[in-house]
């Protein structure tokens, strides 16, 4: 049967692209949230948002400590809308996103 054949091989050569292509998460990765959400505007400062890496940036908002922070973001703060964009994610999400933001890439 040479579809089979066909198929096998084709299924193959996906298992090694796969292979290939699998991100490989290094320490430091944003969480996978991140791009989709917080990123929009954290990723280059827009409308006065401390920009990702930015320690000096966030040094300030760090000393309201993490529980005020993800409060600020559940409520929303200034242009940053209730949430930031992640609905989906909870407490400990937004805790991961602080920390990766507020942290020199
Ligand atoms: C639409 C743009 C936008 C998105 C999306 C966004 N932010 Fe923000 N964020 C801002 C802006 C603007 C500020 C500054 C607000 C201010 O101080 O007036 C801010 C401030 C913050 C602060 C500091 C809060 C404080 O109390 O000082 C934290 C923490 C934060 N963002 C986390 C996040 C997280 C986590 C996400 C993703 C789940 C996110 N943001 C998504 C725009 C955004």
């Amino acid at each position: 049967m040479k579809t089979i054949a066909f198929i096998r091989a084709a299924m193959r050569l996906a298992a090694g692209a796969a292979l290939v292509v699998a991100p490989t998460v290094f320490a430091g990765d944003p969480p996978a949230q991140y791009a989709a959400s917080c990123g929009a505007c954290h990723a280059v400062g827009v409308a006065g948002a401390p920009a990702t890496g930015n320690e000096a940036a966030w040094a300030p908002r760090m000393e309201k400590g993490m529980d005020a922070l993800v409060a600020s973001v559940r409520n929303g703060l200034g242009a940053m809308p209730p949430g930031g964009l992640c609905n989906s994610c909870s407490d400990e999400d937004y805790a991961a996103l602080i920390t990766y933001m507020s942290t020199a890439q």
